[in-house]
């Protein structure tokens, strides 16, 4: 039985109408840009995220970028990153000529380590941004506590956390300004590329507003230099749509998570596989569920060349950490070590999790997993 890693179309397929009606609608509008879609779409967004504001912006490494230079950082100010996140983090950092400066995680959630951050922090940290990888809140009472007594920003890595809660509180409302991806894989994806930023602060949001557009207001007039960081307002439509799904959707993937829990134990694989946790004061979404192989990298790799060859859809998220990308090479802190970070991209495989996925298929991959094991 073949298992793909994420099978977007089973989803298409439920909400194909809904779909079908609304970007219909705007084909027939014509109008494509800002306007009615995205105001509803923005809207509804942040009462899901328990927000005051959003703003929908081009995609989730946009929503980072536009959420730094809002707070006009750049060259010479830092800001603190996980050293193991998806490359965007650590990129939109760079790009404005600040410095990223890494900090270990943790292997209990693959979050940043707040006792790590403390040693990182010099005069020039701006920033701290904390990525809920996978889909779990990072230990924000222990990152609050950091940044507020030093006044330094917490900008949310949530590209991957739609949903997610810590002490019930909603990711995009646990920091200065949240950053959300709408990636297609992501547990609220659009039909392409898009993402939003969320902030509780009405001029925050105002200024996202005008950044979005070049820094515009009101038109052709620049008071600050932005960017074209629109959000479609076809994609704000399909958005729209599944934003309806998306509690439901985000259960599901709960419900499979704890599936997998109860077959690797009836599996007796307890000691072999260390499958990911929802820790206290938290709600993990599950965008991947990934499971670490403490043997090792061989081991790992093993698995999930047997997995592949099974028709089990497997991945490695990810290879590298952040420093140890080439292009950043010469930036301080990257020769150091992450011991961590670099055990998370040793050992760790993401196996499927979608909400639509069956017990069979489930049971199917713990299986392969076994043999893959003692192959
Ligand atoms: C942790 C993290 N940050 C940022 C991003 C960037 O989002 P996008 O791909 O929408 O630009 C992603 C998406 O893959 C992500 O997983």
């Amino acid at each position: 039985m073949a298992v793909p890693l994420l099978d977007l179309k089973l989803q298409y397929s439920t909400i194909r109408d809904e779909v079908m009606r609304v970007t219909e609608q705007v084909y027939e509008s014509q109008a494509f840009i800002l306007g009615k879609r995205v105001d509803d779409f923005e809207r509804d967004f942040a009462v899901y995220c328990h927000s005051r504001f959003a703003v929908g912006v081009s995609s989730g490494t946009d929503a980072l970028l536009v959420a730094l230079m809002v707070h006009g950082i750049g060259p010479g100010d830092e800001v603190i990153v996980p050293a193991y996140s998806f490359f965007a983090t650590a990129g939109v950092v760079d790009r404005l000529g600040a410095r990223p400066v890494f900090a270990d995680i943790t292997l209990d959630d693959y979050n940043i380590d707040p006792a790590k951050i403390e040693e990182r922090i010099t005069p020039n940290t701006r920033a701290i941004m904390p990525v809920y990888l996978y889909g779990q809140c990072a230990d924000m009472t222990a990152i609050n506590a950091i940044a507020k007594k030093r006044n330094i920003l917490i900008i949310e890595d949530a590209a991957q956390a739609v949903g997610s809660e810590f002490e019930g509180r909603r990711a995009g409302v646990l920091g200065d300004l949240g950053g959300f991806s709408f990636f297609p894989s992501k547990n609220l994806g659009a039909f392409g590329d898009a993402g939003a930023v969320t902030t509780e602060d009405e001029a925050m949001y105002e200024k996202l507003v005008d950044f979005r557009v070049h820094g515009m207001r009101p038109k052709y007039y620049h008071r600050y230099v932005g960017g074209n960081f629109r959000i479609d307002a076809l994609q704000a439509a399909v958005l729209h749509v599944k934003l309806r799904h998306l509690e439901s959707w985000a259960e599901g993937r709960r419900r499979n998570a704890k599936l997998y829990a109860e077959l690797f134990a009836h599996a007796g694989l307890g000691e072999r596989v260390v499958l990911p946790r929802e820790l206290t004061k938290r709600r993990h979404v599950y965008n991947q569920f990934v499971i670490r192989f403490p043997e090792g990298r061989d081991t790992r790799d093993r698995v999930m060349n047997h997995l592949r060859s099974a028709g089990v859809g497997c991945d490695i998220y990810y290879p590298l950490t952040l420093p140890q990308q080439a292009c950043f090479e010469n930036v301080p802190g990257a020769r150091d070590r992450y011991p961590s970070s670099e055990t998370a991209a040793d050992q760790t495989l993401a196996i499927p999790v979608y909400p639509e996925l069956t017990r069979d298929q489930m049971a199917e991959v713990v299986r392969e997993v076994k043999k893959g094991l003692s192959a």
